[in-house]
């Protein structure tokens, strides 16, 4: 497993995360059970992953982590939570919505531990940017004087900026607050090679990377959809990939599939640190973890899928 700094906090996170949220939550969607969960936790050990990533908004993954995570010593793993402020859509959706410090309070219970890695906002658009910082970050700044939260960190909507607007403002306006950000970069989303991580590497902000591969290049069908569409905006000239199954060409070497190759892109950027997966299959975690042994591409092959798609920004 490679390790890289996760920006100004000087943690040395594995380049393969595990994420518990995404299409997979924890493998609640298979129906993978507590052994089972149990099972792919300690084989991200095995293989070196030392970073997981939570939210209080993901249904019991908290506490599946805690659980899966007891008996490990502390020092062996980070983990990465997060609070979802109560804006925009969530402010309607969610009137159970715990305040900041007791939902922190909460995932520590859970989590099984006493203090949190690294504590994230979670989906914060940008019309919510102000807010978060006018009245929410005080109180994370206070949570991480009491030693409860090592590190603040940030996340953006998937769905509904995947150009990444909000981010774009956080590291204009506040480099400074954020320790770490949490964002997608994929072959099928390189936009934040654009400006988001050039300032993220300005800043020293770490650069957690989600969804790499989501649901565009893990379902069957889906890639070519969205090929076709790229190419009926011209996004993508006409002729330049065929319309069906449209990435095998960078089947070859160590690349064994297409989802492989997505990885490695989403870890082949130095202001990326880690880049999580959210399996529920043991197979699929070994196979993620060794996509990331060697992240490069092959040369020309990183290039053409920059000359094709560098200004793609598909949300999944
Ligand atoms: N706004 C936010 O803060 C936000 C948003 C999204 C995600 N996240 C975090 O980022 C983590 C990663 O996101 P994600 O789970 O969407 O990312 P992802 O790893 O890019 O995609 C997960 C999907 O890919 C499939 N998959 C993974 N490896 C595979 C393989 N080798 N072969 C075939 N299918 C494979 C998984 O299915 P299987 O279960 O079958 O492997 C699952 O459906 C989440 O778990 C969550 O912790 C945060």
């Amino acid at each position: 497993m490679i390790y890289r700094t996760l920006g100004r906090t000087g943690l040395k996170v594995s380049l393969l995360g595990y994420g518990t949220g995404g299409p997979s939550q924890f493998g609640a969607r298979a129906g993978v059970d507590r052994a089972g969960r149990q099972r792919i936790i300690r084989r991200a050990l095995d293989l070196g992953v030392n970073l997981f990533d939570s939210a209080e908004g993901y249904g019991a993954s908290e506490e599946w982590l805690g659980d899966a995570l007891d008996g490990v010593t502390r020092e062996m793993y980070f983990i990465a939570t997060k609070w979802g402020p109560p804006l925009g859509e969530r402010a309607g959706r969610r009137a159970d919505l715990a305040g900041l410090a007791e939902s922190v309070e909460r995932s520590l219970r859970r989590l099984r531990t006493d203090y949190i890695d690294v504590m994230q906002f979670h989906g914060v658009a940008e019309a919510d940017y102000d807010a978060v910082v006018d009245r929410f970050y005080p109180t994370m700044k206070s949570l991480q004087q009491q030693g409860k939260v090592r590190f603040i960190g940030i996340t953006f909507p998937l769905k509904s900026e995947p150009r990444h607007e909000g981010a774009v403002k956080a590291l204009r306006e506040g480099p400074k607050l954020w320790d770490t950000i949490m964002l997608k970069y994929g072959f099928l989303n390189q936009r934040a090679a654009k400006e988001v991580f050039p300032m993220a590497i300005e800043h020293d902000v770490g650069v957690i990377n989600m969804a790499a591969v989501r649901l565009s290049l893990t379902r069957p069908g889906r890639t070519d959809e969205v090929v076709a569409r790229l190419k009926s905006e011209a996004v993508i000239p006409r002729g330049e990939l065929p319309d069906e199954k449209p990435f095998d060409w960078l089947i070859r070497g160590d690349v064994d599939s297409v989802i492989s190759a997505g990885y490695k892109f989403g870890a082949n950027h130095p202001a990326v640190s880690t880049v999580l997966t959210g399996t529920s299959s043991i197979d699929h975690l070994e196979a993620n973890a060794k996509a990331l042994e060697k992240p490069a591409l092959p040369a020309e092959d990183q290039e053409r899928l920059v000359r094709l798609l560098g200004d793609s920004a598909e949300p999944d």
